[in-house]
C-alpha cells in the first residue's frame, strides 16, 4: 500500500539570497526524504514558499529605499532558480503573498476567534519617541532575561533560542535610533496558547520517535508554561486582520507563515485540477506530516502550529519535526551582515550541485552542530566522490565499453564472490531504506558509500583487466556483477546525488529517469540485461584543485560597499 507523506519545509524570508546554512538546516534533508519516498512509490506532497511579510522584509526594504513588494519580487524568483539548479524538488514553492494564502489565514483566524482561542486585549507595546512609531519586535534589541545574551531580538534570543517579547528584554533599544523605547497601550489580538498547555503536553509525550533535541526542547518549553501571545502587529505590510477597524495593524508574520503549509496544499490541489486533493494530505489518517526546519524554528512547529491546528480541529498534527542543528562556516557562525556566508547562487555558478549535496549529507548537522570548510569540501570531493564512487563507475564502464563493444557482457554462472557482493548490495538497499524511513540521512549515505568501497575491493580482487587476457568469461561475470551493483548504487544514491545518478542510469543504457524505476533489488539487477547496449561513459565528477581552497576562503567576510 503506498504511503502518503506530507513534507512541509521552513519558509525562507524573501529578504536575501540563500546560503549553505539554509541548505544544511532543512532544504537538503527534505529533498532527500521526498525523493526517497517517491522512489518507494509513495504519494508525496512537498511544499514551502517565500515568507513574504513581517519586519525581516520591511527592514530590508527600508535599508534599500524600495518597497517590501520589490524585495519579495527580487528574491522569490531567485529562490525558484536556486531550487532548480540545486535539485530541490518542491511540488509547490509559493509565497505567503497570495490571495489564496490570505483566504486560508482569514479562515483560521476567524474560526479560532469564534471558538474563543483568539481574543482582543490592550497591551503595552514598544514605542520609539525618537521615531514616533510603534516598534515591531525585531526593531527592538536588548539583553535576554534568560541567558543574558546581549544582542537578543525582540522576538527571539539567538543565544538560548527562547521566544521573547520586546517587554521581556533588559535594557531595550530601538534598532533604528538607539533610543530606549517607551511602552504605550495598543489594542491587539491574542492567541490563547495557555488553553493548549495540557493537550500539548499529552500529545508531546507520545512522540517518542522525535529526535532527542526536538523532544527535549519542546518539553522544556512546555514545562516553563505557555503564555498567550499577541498575533497582530502595528505594521502596514502583511495580511490584514479580518475584523473591521484595524486598518493600521496586520497579522503577525509567524502566525500566518505556518498557515502556509496548509494554504500551499490548497493552492497545489487547485492547480493539479482536483480541488479536494489537499484533503488527502491534511485530513486523511493515512498521511504522515513531516516538517523540516532549522533548530531556531522548533517552538513554532512543535508548539504554536500544533496548538493552532488543535484549536481549528480536523487537520493532521505533525508526525515528525526532524529539525537539524546549526552549520558553521570555517568555524564561525554564518553572518549575513558580515558576509560570512557561501551564497548558494554563487556556489552554483562555480561548482556542480552534487558535490555540495554530498558534503552536506555526509556532514549533516543532524544530531549536533557541524562545520563547512572549503578544505574539507575539496578533500572529500577528491578522496570520496571522485576516488571512491566516480572512479568505480568510470573504470568499470570504460573498461566494459572498450572491451565488449559497448554492450553489457554476458555473465557465466555466478561464483561465491559475485553472489556475496550482490548480497551486500541487497542488504545495503534494505539498510538505506530503513535509515531514510527514519530520517537518518548521514547513516544512509555512509552505508551507500560503504557499498561503493566494497565494490572497489571486489573489482581489485577480481582484476578483470588481467582476467580478460586468459578467461574472457570470468571477466564478463565480474563486470556484469559490478554493473548490477552500480544500478543499485545509483538508486540508493539518487536521493542524495540525483544528477550523477541520472548520468549513471544513462551510461548503463537505460532510458527515462532514475525515479521512473522502483526501489527494488531484484528488478534493478534484472534491468542489467546481458547484451543491452551501453552508452559511452564520461567522468562522473570533477577533481577540484586544492589551490582553490585558499581563493574561496579569501572571498569570505569581504563586504562589497
Ligand atoms: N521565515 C522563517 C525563518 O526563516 C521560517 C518560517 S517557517 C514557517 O526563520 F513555517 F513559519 F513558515
Ligand atoms: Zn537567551
Amino acid at each position: 500500500m503506498p504511503e502518503r507523506i506530507f513534507i512541509g519545509v521552513a519558509w525562507p524570508y524573501a529578504n536575501g539570497p540563500l546560503h549553505l546554512g539554509h541548505v544544511a538546516g532543512c532544504y537538503l534533508a527534505a529533498d532527500i526524504f521526498a525523493r526517497y519516498h517517491r522512489l518507494k512509490g509513495n504519494q508525496v506532497l512537498m511544499v514551502s514558499g517565500s515568507d513574504s511579510h513581517g519586519t525581516p522584509i520591511t527592514v530590508r526594504a527600508e535599508q534599500e529605499g524600495i518597497t517590501p513588494e520589490e524585495v519579495l519580487n527580487r528574491y522569490h524568483p531567485q529562490f525558484l532558480d536556486t531550487w532548480e539548479r540545486l535539485g530541490i524538488t518542491f511540488d509547490l514553492f509559493t509565497t505567503t503573498h497570495t490571495a489564496n494564502h490570505e483566504k486560508v489565514v482569514h479562515d483560521l483566524f476567524t474560526t479560532l476567534m469564534e471558538r474563543g482561542y483568539i481574543y482582543k486585549e490592550s497591551m503595552p507595546l514598544a514605542y520609539c519617541p525618537e521615531c514616533n512609531r510603534f516598534l515591531p519586535d525585531r526593531y527592538v534589541n536588548g539583553t535576554c532575561p534568560h541567558c543574558s545574551f546581549e544582542r537578543a531580538r525582540g522576538d527571539q534570543c539567538d543565544g538560548c533560542g527562547r521566544t521573547l517579547d520586546p517587554m521581556d528584554l533588559l535594557n531595550p533599544r530601538c534598532i533604528l535610533s538607539g533610543t530606549e523605547p517607551e511602552f504605550r497601550d495598543s489594542e491587539h489580538f491574542f492567541l490563547k496558547l495557555s488553553a493548549f498547555q495540557e493537550p500539548l503536553l499529552e500529545w508531546v509525550e507520545k512522540q517518542s520517535h522525535w529526535r532527542p533535541n526536538v523532544l527535549n526542547f519542546t518539553r522544556r518549553f512546555l514545562e516553563s508554561g505557555l503564555k498567550d501571545r499577541a498575533i497582530t502587529r502595528d505594521l502596514e505590510w502583511g495580511i490584514p486582520i479580518p475584523v473591521e477597524g484595524y486598518g493600521g495593524k496586520r497579522i503577525y508574520v509567524w502566525f500566518e507563515a505556518v498557515i502556509g503549509y496548509l494554504s500551499a496544499a490548497v493552492e497545489w490541489a487547485k492547480s493539479s485540477g482536483n480541488e479536494e486533493e489537499w484533503k488527502d494530505f491534511w485530513k486523511s489518517e493515512q498521511c504522515r506530516s513531516y516538517y523540516f526546519i532549522g533548530k531556531d524554528n522548533i517552538p513554532f512547529h512543535t508548539i504554536i502550529w500544533p496548538a493552532m491546528l488543535m484549536g481549528y480541529g480536523g487537520l493532521n498534527l505533525p508526525f515528525d519535526v526532524p529539525s537539524n542543528e546549526f552549520l558553521s562556516l570555517e568555524g564561525r557562525k554564518f553572518s549575513t551582515s558580515e558576509n560570512w556566508a557561501v551564497w548558494v547562487p554563487d556556489y552554483l555558478d562555480r561548482y556542480d550541485p552534487d558535490p555540495l549535496r554530498y558534503l552536506l549529507s555526509i556532514n549533516m548537522p543532524e544530531s549536533g552542530d557541524a562545520d563547512f570548510s572549503w578544505g574539507e569540501f575539496v578533500r572529500r570531493n577528491n578522496e570520496e566522490l571522485v576516488a571512491t564512487y566516480g572512479n568505480l563507475v568510470n573504470r568499470v564502464l570504460s573498461f566494459t565499453y572498450r572491451n565488449f563493444e559497448g554492450i553489457m557482457p554476458v555473465p557465466g554462472a555466478l561464483r561465491d564472490q559475485d553472489r556475496e557482493l550482490l548480497d551486500v548490495a541487497r542488504a545495503v538497499m534494505e539498510g538505506v531504506d530503513k535509515d531514510l524511513h527514519g530520517c537518518h540521512f548521514k547513516a544512509a549515505i555512509g552505508r551507500a558509500f560503504g557499498l561503493a568501497q566494497q565494490a572497489n575491493r571486489y573489482l581489485d580482487a577480481q582484476a578483470p583487466w588481467r582476467a580478460i587476457r586468459t578467461d574472457r568469461g570470468s571477466a564478463a561475470t565480474t563486470l556484469w556483477t559490478t554493473i548490477a551493483v552500480l544500478n543499485c548504487l545509483k538508486m540508493v544514491l539518487f536521493p542524495f546525488l540525483p544528477f550523477s545518478s541520472q548520468s549513471v542510469h544513462e551510461f548503463l543504457g537505460l532510458d527515462g529517469t532514475v525515479d521512473s524505476a522502483n526501489w527494488d533489488f531484484d528488478s534493478l539487477v534484472g534491468e542489467i540485461g546481458p547484451g543491452n547496449p551501453l552508452r559511452r561513459p564520461a567522468p562522473l565528477f570533477k577533481k577540484l584543485d586544492p589551490e582553490s581552497v585558499e581563493e574561496e576562503v579569501q572571498r569570505l567576510g569581504v563586504t562589497v560597499a
